[in-house]
């Protein structure tokens, strides 16, 4: 285990908060994030001040792999680690990922409920002991930090799964997650195993024991809450609790409820609680799934009072009705500070202030967007500014294609039509006139026609980003491809331009995910050892 990271030996009231955001969290349908947006979410992430980043499943595809390795290299600070199965060419792939970071750390799973391994795994329990014991070893030839997680642990027969634990403790795993993979468990049912984790495992001491809950009866957070209580010590949580199905244990819910009520938990972490807000803002943002209004911590009502005898009572003592002050989060009023007559240094302050320093061409660029966009609003907040960086970061890096120019005719007596010039990622222009439904509609068949994709909008919104006449609109769009969801987001005070933007991000996703299985023409499902696709779910490979 790294020094610098808290242990039960060194402090035992010390809370690991280990962020799966990027890994289960981007699980969550149509959450997929390009390799820009997961190194920005990850660099984030470390300003918030998580413990262990789980970076991705370097070996589920070439692009899992590639983001994996871009946050190894370029995020410092938290351990980042990678998913494995029990399989060397999963463990290799994940190592390959992670080498270059100092404090890698190599994520190993196999499940220990008798559903899983019979069906799933097609393994016995004994071959899933020498599984377990052979490939915690491999990996921990390889990387001194090693996790070890029993898959549906809150389903599996309690003594064959302390015999799981012992194993790879045994084997050289220093941490043990016991995830609730179905959302499945309560939380005295949750507490009690803990308890007899920590009784019946003999060599617990040398490893910090892990919970990891999903959220399917809506009790994940209360769950993780609990185990932590009973001696857990790192919870694996997603900002927002994004993730497969009903999600994952919210990350802002488990760190605020820690701190809010030190009096009864007794522990701490080492979160940055004021970059909470900016942290749910970009990942709902980029991942195009929107917080509820009323979601605990970083929902829009979460600090509003709305009835009478309540508002009354916050003018004359806010904590009447408030346990905890918005500032806390970093979800105070936003201040109006930069406008036309702003100069490139107070803009560049303000990236600073925002956690988003820029130099060079990318403030030249950033700076440029944020002066074209001073034209058509008055003021520009805070809120407005971190749109732009996002906008900023989806077209980094090479897209497959970037917008050149568009030209959109439209009205009540004519067919919409509209004229798109892409520029290709090798500098080729293509340019392509379709008409459609409506302005927004001829555009992206423009842009579908261009790109030979195939895909259908399944949903379509548009939000404002701030208040006022002039607000920029935020669109994001599912869309379809082959069967596959992903989002596609855009920003700016033109809605049409804003939905244009959202479609190429869209389908800029599709193009970088690579040729689909079934065009290759393999089986997505194909068995390996394990049975089909290494069993588990089809997010897992
Ligand atoms: O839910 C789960 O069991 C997981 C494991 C792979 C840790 O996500
Ligand atoms: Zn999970």
């Amino acid at each position: 285990m790294n020094p610098d990271v808290a242990t039960p030996a060194i402090d035992p009231r010390r809370v690991i908060i280990f962020d799966t955001t990027l890994r289960d969290g981007e699980q969550a349908p149509g959450a997929t994030l390009n390799i820009e947006e997961k190194v920005e979410i990850a660099k984030q992430l470390a300003r918030l001040g998580v413990d262990v980043i789980e970076a991705g499943f370097a070996i589920s595809s070439q692009g899992d792999f590639e983001a994996v390795q871009r946050i190894a290299r370029e995020v410092q600070g938290p351990i980042i680690t990678s998913l494995a199965r029990v399989r060397k060419q999963d463990i290799d792939r994940a190592w390959e990922a992670l080498k270059d970071n100092p404090r890698p750390r190599i994520h190993v799973f196999i499940s220990s409920s008798d559903i899983h391994l019979k069906h799933l795994f097609r393994m016995s329990r004994e071959e899933a002991l020498i599984q377990t014991r052979e490939m915690v070893s491999y990996a921990r030839s390889l990387c001194q930090d090693i996790e070890f997680s029993a898959q549906d642990a809150t389903r599996s027969e309690v003594d064959f799964l302390c015999q799981m634990i012992e194993v790879a403790i045994d084997a050289g795993a220093s941490t043990v997650n016991l995830p609730d993979t179905v959302g499945y468990t309560t939380p005295d049912e949750y507490e009690r195993l803990v308890l007899t984790v920590l009784s019946k495992v003999p060599n617990i001491r040398k490893a910090v024991i892990s919970v990891h809950c999903h959220n399917d009866l809506g009790m994940a957070v209360s769950n993780s809450l609990t185990a932590l209580k009973a001696g857990a010590r790192q919870v694996e949580c997603t900002i927002n609790g994004i993730g497969e199905r009903a999600g994952n244990a919210a990350l802002e819910e488990i760190v605020m409820a820690l701190q809010t009520r030190q009096d009864f938990f007794g522990l701490n972490t080492r979160v940055d609680t004021t970059q909470i807000h900016r942290t749910s803002r970009m990942v709902s943002t980029l991942t195009g799934i929107p917080v509820q209004p009323n979601k605990a911590v970083v929902g829009s009502n979460a600090f509003s009072h709305e009835s009478g005898i309540h508002q009354d009572g916050m003018l004359k003592e806010r904590r009447t009705y408030e346990i905890m002050d918005a500032s806390s989060v970093g979800a105070g009023e936003t201040n109006l500070v930069l406008g036309k007559h702003s100069g490139r240094h107070a803009f560049r302050k303000k990236l600073e202030e925002l956690g988003h320093p820029l130099d060079g061409e990318e403030l030249n660029r950033t700076f440029f967007e944020f002066k074209q966009l001073c034209d058509k609003k008055k003021t520009v907040n805070d809120d407005d500014i971190m749109s732009l960086l996002l906008d900023q970061v989806q077209t980094e890096g090479t897209p497959a294609y970037r917008m050149e120019q568009f030209q959109v005719t439209t009205g009540d007596k004519i067919v919409p039509t509209a004229t798109v010039k892409l520029v290709t990622s090798d500098g080729t222009v293509l340019t392509q006139a379709a008409t459609g439904d409506g302005p927004v509609d001829a555009i992206c068949k423009a842009i579908e026609q261009l790109a030979g994709l195939e895909s259908h909008i399944a949903e379509f919104s548009v939000n404002a980003v701030t208040a006022g006449e002039d607000a920029l609109g935020e669109v994001t769009m599912k869309v379809i491809y082959k069967g596959r969801t992903v989002t596609g987001r855009g920003a700016g005070t033109d809605i049409i331009a804003a939905s244009a933007k959202a479609f190429l991000h869209a389908i800029n996703k599709f193009v970088e995910m690579g040729p689909f299985e079934e065009e290759n023409g393999a089986d997505p499902y194909k068995r390996d050892e394990f049975g089909p696709l290494a069993g588990i779910s089809r997010a897992y490979m």
